[in-house]
């Protein structure tokens, strides 16, 4: 049967990208967030998944305003990456597990979340940049894929509560997948940070902080807080949290933080690195 061995979850700002492209990872700017990386890599070097779930959002390269479904899940043998505007290298296509994805499709239709299965996915800077993060080489090690989509984007998102039900439901469905396959998920995107209107440049260390400390041991706290006081408290992109919420559902409830690391700024965002191992 296949199994979720861990949870790892990362920033996915473009400007990341850009400072991998142009080799700034030692640049003392960079250098604080880069080094949050080694360690987890070491770990999914070691554990070699066969497969990694990619929970991510759409930034208006796949899905509009006009069109834009709340839970959306990937089932396409291969993932194309196109820029939507930041201007950072365009990446070769993702390998998908389309067998697996199928599955879960049935699986979470079964468990009466009516996802929109999509068997083409066009993949932004929210997907790309943690795979360059992650799995810098793409190498032989390099898993195959599969694209979770959040709306984060065009109001009203899911809530925290749903999410992390939604993670419960996803995880319940990769565990009833037949064949031996090694799992991660990925929660991406966050922490705080706000990039435009009144409060543009907003980030919430503290917030933050308590954030990357319940979602280890008590994430069930964290689905109390409502969608407005998210926004509030973690700026109007640090809706993107719901996302690690999503991550968390899928694994038990007893997870070890193997490695953690917070920095702030990068660009406008809070930036949270975490590997949560499943015991
Ligand atoms: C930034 C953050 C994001 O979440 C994003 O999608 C684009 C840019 C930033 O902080 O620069
Ligand atoms: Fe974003």
């Amino acid at each position: 049967m296949a199994e979720i061995i861990g949870g790892l979850t990362s920033s996915h700002i473009p400007a990341i990208g850009n400072a991998i492209a142009n080799g700034l990872q030692d640049d003392p700017y960079w250098k604080p967030f880069f080094d949050g990386f080694p360690p987890i890599r070491n770990w999914l070097g070691e554990k070699k998944p066969d497969v990694a779930i990619m929970i991510y959002n759409d930034h208006g390269l796949n899905f509009f305003l006009d069109k834009m479904p709340t839970f959306a899940i990937g089932a396409a043998h291969e993932y194309h990456n196109a820029d939507e505007g930041w201007g950072i290298p365009v990446m070769p296509p993702f390998q998908g597990d389309a067998k697996m994805s199928w599955h879960i499709i049935e699986q979470m239709i079964e468990q009466e979340f009516d996802i929109t299965s999509c068997q083409e996915v066009k993949v932004d800077h929210g997907f790309t940049v943690p795979i360059q993060l992650f799995w810098p080489d793409r190498g032989p090690d390099m898993p195959m894929v599969i694209p979770v989509c959040a709306n984060t984007v065009q109001h009203p998102i899911p809530t925290m509560k749903r999410c992390f039900d939604f993670g419960k439901a996803l995880g319940k469905a990769v565990r009833s997948y037949p064949e031996n396959k090694r799992v991660v998920v990925l929660g991406t995107g966050g922490l705080s940070h706000q990039l435009d209107g009144a409060r543009a440049g907003f980030i919430n260390r503290e917030f933050d902080k308590m954030c990357m400390e319940k979602i280890v041991s008590a994430p069930e706290e964290l689905t109390k807080i409502s969608r407005h006081e998210l926004i509030k408290q973690a700026g109007a992109q640090g809706s993107e949290f719901i996302m690690w919420m999503m991550m968390r559902g899928a694994l038990p409830a007893n997870v070890t933080a193997l490695h953690e690391n917070y920095h702030i700024p990068i660009s406008n965002t809070g930036a949270g690195t975490m590997l949560l191992e499943c015991q």
